[in-house]
């Protein structure tokens, strides 16, 4: 008896004593969701670090690659669910909020989706069909299960004009209601989001604020709009960011911020001509061995301010997904020039947090 006393006695003066663990979902939890876009070897668990993050710090997910129409679809009668339903069975079994991304994009497109035998463009009743069954047949499988979809994905250009797309150029810009249109009737209770990158310019801005009202005007389902935030060192304008974050907030749907995450790497003109050079390689890739300290203070406090703006709107805020856990993993290491070494997401390399989160 005395002894348990004097265990219990221990461990509570142990456990008072240590710093709290920040938990993100928690820290978070009346403001938005946490999510984080998860990778193959996450869903299949083979990245077995990666999982232990996802599940104790992020209350939503969204499928990084698996959904994409050239991954799901491949050819026009192969359907591969395979990783996709483990993605949705791991959300399920995590208690979180699934989203599925993306029904109808032009980039990671299967390749049979708009051409016919010929190689030529399908003609427009075609692709209705084909956008019919393709979101159909995945919305379907995973009606009830999966909350919240990005029907379509990147459909406007920084001018505010459509994106020059198969999509637009067979259908025009009824490819998009078409879209919201065919994933209502699949799953009627499933949210249902447009999603774009570049959000702070107004040419977007002022699209998809027209293609919200239309949406709405025409009866349609549409429950929020994704703002991609893809950030570096010296983009977005915050102060644009926010009159979008806004302009969108007063149409009534809600805002999301879908695939946060912060380049480190300075902006460098890959058009130069001196591409070859040791020099240049340097330019390109500046902290293949760590990230100098007084960069990290600066992409923190850059981290800092955005999360203090999504704060600052958490009433019109209603997800805050991160495109990846750690920065091992981010898709920023192989894009816009492959081969390097940034540090854009929430968790660093060891899957430490980053120093800017502990601040709340
Ligand atoms: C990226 C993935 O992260 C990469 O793994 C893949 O090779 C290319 O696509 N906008 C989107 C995401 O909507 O689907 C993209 O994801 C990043 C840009």
């Amino acid at each position: 008896m005395k002894r348990i006393s004097i265990i219990a006695a221990l461990a509570a003066v142990i456990s008072c004593g240590a710093p709290e663990e920040k938990v993100l979902k928690d820290t978070f939890a009346d403001k938005f969701y946490i999510g984080a876009a998860i990778n193959e070897a996450e869903i299949r668990g083979t990245d077995v670090e990666g999982v232990e993050l996802l599940k104790k710090h992020f209350s939503s997910i969204v499928a990084e690659n698996c959904m994409k129409s050239e991954e799901i679809h491949p050819e026009e009668n192969v359907y591969n669910f395979e990783l996709a339903d483990k993605f949705v069975e791991f959300g399920e079994a995590n208690d979180m909020f699934i989203i599925g991304h993306c029904l109808i994009w032009h980039s990671q497109l299967a390749p049979w989706f708009v051409y016919d035998e010929k190689g030529d463009f399908v003609t427009p009743e075609v692709l209705k069909q084909r956008m019919k069954d393709h979101i159909t047949t995945i919305v379907t499988r995973y009606k009830g299960r999966v909350d919240g979809w990005d029907v379509v994905n990147e459909a406007i250009v920084e001018d505010g004009s459509y994106r020059n797309s198969p999509f637009y150029q067979i259908l025009g810009e009824e490819f998009i209601p078409l879209a919201f249109q065919y994933a209502h009737e699949a799953d009627p209770d499933a949210e249902l989001y447009l999603n774009d990158y570049g959000q702070n310019v107004k040419g977007r801005r002022e699209t998809y604020v027209k293609i919200i009202k239309d949406l709405q005007a025409r009866g349609l389902r549409i429950d929020g709009i994704g703002m991609q935030a893809h950030m570096g060192m010296d983009y977005p304008d915050f102060g644009e960011f926010e009159e979008s974050l806004l302009a969108f907030a007063g149409t009534g749907v809600n805002v999301m911020i879908t695939e946060w995450d912060m380049s480190a790497i300075p902006t460098v003109n890959t058009g130069a001509n001196v591409a070859d050079t040791e020099e240049y390689k340097k330019a390109l890739d500046p902290y293949a061995d760590g990230l100098p300290a007084e960069v990290s203070a600066e992409w923190n406090a850059r981290m800092k301010a955005s999360m203090d703006l999504f704060l600052k709107h958490a009433d019109k805020i209603t997800r805050v997904t991160a495109w990846g856990v750690s920065d091992g993993d981010s898709w920023k290491n192989d894009w816009p020039v492959e081969g390097r070494t940034d540090y854009p997401l929430l968790f660093d390399r060891n899957l430490e947090m980053k120093p800017f989160l502990k601040e709340y």
